[in-house]
């Protein structure tokens, strides 16, 4: 399949195509019109032929898509066709919450370690996980094949520990912090804030 340059809107879209896609695969359903998946979706029908278009449509006119090929090749666009190894660092309220979420793995999320500094943590297990030392972190990276780093620690700690991550070759971290990470431009970064959700929430209530 040939890939143009995407825009960032496009992508942030795919993973709500995937969901989508996956709920019609265990309903059975073989093939959807873009009609029929725009009023499942709430988006225009036209939104969903260019969005697809980007990768070449995968429709086929009086057909519409084929739900499995087109979950797919999504899931290929995203990455999903192969595993991701990931660790958590900080094995608090979050860190513990986010590494007992087993669904992650259902899409190929594997947690492999979960860090802290806090010795009373140390040897805990979350699921069969086991909370190791920070002291082990770099050992850890250079043994063991990890693609994403979690950051669910306080965020005066944050930079400190996402450079040492960066050094030790993680490109991906999934940062929970309340903190802009400054890293250099091969770092992705993904902030994810509950709250910066709920101002929303707010502000439509204000604005009601
Ligand atoms: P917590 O206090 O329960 O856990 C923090 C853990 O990080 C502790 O176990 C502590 O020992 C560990 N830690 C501190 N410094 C560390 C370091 N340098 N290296 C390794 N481990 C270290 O806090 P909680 O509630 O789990 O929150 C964690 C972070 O996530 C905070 O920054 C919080 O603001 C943030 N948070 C963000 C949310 C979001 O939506 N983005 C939602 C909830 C929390």
């Amino acid at each position: 399949m040939e890939e143009r340059q995407i825009s960032a809107a496009v992508i942030k879209r795919l993973p709500r195509y995937y969901r989508y896609l996956a709920e019609l695969q265990n309903e059975d359903l073989e093939r959807i019109s873009s009609e029929e998946l725009s009023r499942r979706m709430g988006v225009t029908a036209s939104q969903i032929r260019q969005d697809l278009n980007n990768f070449g449509g995968f429709g086929q006119q009086g057909y519409g898509y084929n739900v499995e090929y087109l979950k797919e090749e999504i899931g290929k666009i995203l990455g999903l066709d192969h595993t991701h190894n990931m660790i958590i660092i900080g094995a608090g309220n979050l860190g513990r919450a986010l590494a007992g979420y087993a669904k992650f793995e259902n899409r190929g999320f594997i947690v492999k370690g979960i860090f802290d500094n806090n010795p009373e943590l140390i040897g805990k297990k979350v699921r069969d996980i086991k909370v190791v030392s920070m002291g082990v972190l770099d050992h850890f990276l250079e043994e063991n094949d990890i693609a994403i780093a979690t950051l669910a620690i306080p965020k005066e700690e944050a930079q400190a520990v996402a450079e040492r991550l960066y050094a030790a070759g993680i490109r991906a971290i999934w940062n929970f912090a309340h903190v802009d990470l400054k890293l250099p431009g091969d770092a992705y970064v993904e902030n994810v804030h509950l709250i910066e959700s709920l101002m929303q929430l707010s502000y439509r209530l204000n604005k009601g």
